[in-house]
């Protein structure tokens, strides 16, 4: 039995209204869905980590919805911004009884710590001076097992398109997470599809969406008709990081894979 279970959704990408669709589907629809799926065969959790793009074009309505959905389930939950999210918005809207914009979380003998990597105008990310120096205080503060979310990543998917929006000073990142052996796991959104890889004693976790999908390995934007994911952790007493995806029992017949761009 874990100590702790975390949920991790990511990009959600819910629209302006209800009922709005995006490359032929309802994010929105799909979001809830994926809620529901991960509660009824592996809730409860102890936290919900919403790992950015929880808006397209996002609006205080957006926000809104999503944070009635959540409540709905009565876990916390831990809101961070992707390239596409309005940050001042969201920490206005999603800062209510569960739900939070907290940038780090003490649980049982584990830490969660939330990290903006936005870039303003630009999908690439970056980590400010701001943000690394949080980072670096708050793991000289607290020597328990870390958990580190961020939307996106900091190593390179071989998605060459989706890499040239990477933490453009990843390395930055990894340098100081090396001095801190208490990080057991960083985990991101942002690729649409999911990612497992390492750099030395970190875990490295990429989150399928709970919208549509990329095509792993591809040179351009590709959509994959991969179903909604999400990621669950299973964090235990000792320090150790359990980790895996699922996808929503689904075929996806709305999506329009003809689409460039989205
Ligand atoms: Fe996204």
């Amino acid at each position: 039995m874990p100590a702790l279970k975390v949920l991790q959704l990511t990009d959600l990408h819910i629209l302006p209204h209800a009922g709005d669709r995006m490359l032929g589907i309802d994010t929105e629809q799909y979001f809830q869905q994926t809620l529901a799926h991960a509660h009824a065969t592996l809730g409860p959790f102890d936290l919900i980590l919403l790992t950015g793009d929880l808006g397209q074009d996002p609006s205080a309505d957006s926000y809104r919805r999503i944070c009635r959905h959540l409540q709905t389930y009565q876990t916390p939950c831990l809101c961070l911004p992707g390239n596409h999210d309005d940050w001042k918005l969201m920490q206005t809207e999603l800062n209510v009884d569960f739900v939070s914009c907290r940038k780090h979380v003490l649980l049982k003998n584990w830490q969660i710590i939330a990290l903006n990597s936005q870039k303003p105008g630009c999908p690439s990310g970056f980590l400010s001076p701001e943000e690394l120096i949080f980072l670096r205080q708050t793991l000289s503060t607290h020597d328990m097992p870390a958990l580190l979310a961020v939307h996106h990543h900091c190593i390179a998917s071989g998605s060459s398109w989706m890499d040239t929006m990477q933490i453009e000073n990843g390395e930055a990142l990894l340098a100081i997470l090396e001095q801190f052996p208490q990080v057991k796991a960083i985990t991101c959104g942002h690729l649409h599809q999911e990612m497992q890889t390492s750099h030395r004693q970190i875990a490295i976790y990429a989150t399928p969406a709970s919208c549509f999908q990329f095509k792993p390995f591809a040179a351009e934007f590709e959509l994959d008709t991969l179903a909604p994911g999400y990621r669950i952790f299973e964090l235990g007493d000792d320090g150790d990081l359990r980790s895996r995806c699922y996808h929503l029992p689904i075929s996806m017949s709305g999506l329009q894979t003809n689409q460039h761009s989205y």
